[in-house]
């Protein structure tokens, strides 16, 4: 069999989601919302979509069980979010979401990656840091507290993203309902 074709049956894969209808949004507030612990709303999510943004869509077979949302601006990029459903944590699908968004950035000519993550988050925090990412800074206070939790602060992370270049991740599939000319395949504004 041919490694496009096995490529395409892949119960995993990872998808552009460029124009989401509601039900895809949707779908993304559902992952989001079992992932993290201050969600953010559908409108939130809706209101990221932009030229400069993409999500990358986690899917096991046809169900979206994660996603990723990332920023770039000239040769800088910002990992807005990423989740994974907690019933496909801990499966290697975050790694695999997380390497091929950070390849993305790298293709639309990002040179760096910044990202904030909550200080007790040991599984982000490892990842982050697999990928060469380096704690810059703190930010105080920086994740409101929520049903009686305390704030909780923020590490700034950023890490080069040239080493990726030579790391081989899963493709990312356009957007099936996005005609081929959309967003997706646009360069970022600058
Ligand atoms: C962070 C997240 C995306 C990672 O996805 P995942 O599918 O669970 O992660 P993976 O299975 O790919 O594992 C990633 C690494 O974390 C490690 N890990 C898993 N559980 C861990 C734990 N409790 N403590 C430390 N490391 C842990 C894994 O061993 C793996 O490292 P390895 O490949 O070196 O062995 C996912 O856990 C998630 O959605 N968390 C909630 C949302 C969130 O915190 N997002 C990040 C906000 S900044």
């Amino acid at each position: 069999m041919g490694s496009r074709r096995h490529a395409r049956l892949a119960p995993l894969s990872l998808r552009f989601i460029s124009k989401p209808s509601n039900e895809v949004l949707q779908q993304l507030y559902l992952v989001e919302l079992s992932a993290h612990r201050d969600p953010w709303t559908p409108d939130d999510i809706a209101s990221t979509f932009s030229p400069n943004t993409r999500c990358i869509g986690l899917y096991l077979k046809e169900e979206l069980i994660g996603f990723a949302i990332i920023c770039i601006v000239y040769d800088e990029a910002e990992l807005y979010t990423i989740g994974v459903n907690p019933k496909y944590q801990g499966l290697g699908f975050g790694r695999k979401l997380l390497a091929a968004t950070l390849k993305e950035c790298l293709n639309l000519g990002a040179a760096r990656c910044f990202l904030e993550v909550r200080v007790s988050n040991a599984v982000a925090f490892h990842l982050y840091d697999s990928y060469g990412f380096t704690v810059t800074g703190t930010r105080r206070n920086y994740y409101p507290g929520s049903n009686g939790e305390p704030a909780e602060d923020a590490y700034t992370m950023a890490c080069d993203l040239s080493p990726l270049a030579s790391v081989a991740t899963l493709p990312i599939e356009p957007d099936p309902a996005a005609p081929a000319t959309s967003d997706a395949s646009a360069a970022p504004q600058q």
